[in-house]
């Protein structure tokens, strides 16, 4: 039995479901940007494990590049985000695809876009493995989306809940119990039994 197993009360996308559709995504994005040399750029930290597997899944040149931000957690002015490391290269001109692991309200990348969109690049499109749509609140471009999900709280394949469960090769609903008031604090950290 692993750390996780009582915290998870249903999985939601096996590692096999996660493996076909990383590459139907590699595989079309390969494709639209066979002679572009585009920059895959994503944002810390949850989209770490599928830009690991998407990157090797696109056989064609291209760069990769790392945004880290921190939201203010403003109510007055949602969306709004603190850049903690910017790019290491000018985008300017170049194919950028933007790569997510969740979009939610869509808030934290609107920002994000619009950001990028000021330093001119030739394009600028996203790619995003999970989506869940029912919570937009702003209408946004996403050219390639991997699952649509619920509106549940999932963790697994990089999302967290308090920076644990990234490391599932699965995406799961955690239980009730965990995320019930002082249900299951502290998160267990791995012990690897
Ligand atoms: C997640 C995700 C997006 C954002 C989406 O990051 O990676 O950046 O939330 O939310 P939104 O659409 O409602 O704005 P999170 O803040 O959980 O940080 P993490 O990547 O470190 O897990």
């Amino acid at each position: 039995m692993t750390y996780h197993t009582t915290a998870i009360s249903d999985v939601l996308l096996t590692e096999q479901q996660i493996r076909r559709r990383v590459a139907e995504l590699g595989a079309a994005i390969a494709a639209d940007y066979a002679d572009l040399d585009p920059v895959l750029v994503g944002v810390l930290r949850g989209v770490v494990v599928f830009m690991a597997d998407l990157m090797r899944a696109i056989p064609i040149p291209f760069s990769v590049d790392f945004l880290a931000i921190s939201s203010y957690g403003d109510q007055a002015q949602p969306g709004q985000v603190r850049l903690l490391k910017d790019l290491e290269s000018s985008v300017e001109g170049r194919h950028v695809l933007f790569v997510e692991d969740m979009v939610d309200t869509g808030l934290t990348l609107h920002t994000l876009l619009r950001m990028l969109g000021e330093r001119k690049p030739a394009s600028l499109n996203v790619c995003t493995l999970f989506d869940k749509p029912r919570l937009r609140l702003v209408r946004l471009p996403l050219r390639y989306i991997g699952f649509e999900l619920p509106d549940r709280y999932v963790v697994g394949y990089g999302l967290d809940y308090r920076q644990r469960f990234r490391n599932l090769p699965y995406v799961g609903a955690l239980a009730a119990h965990v995320l019930l008031p002082g249900g299951s604090q502290p998160v267990p950290a791995p012990t690897g039994d």
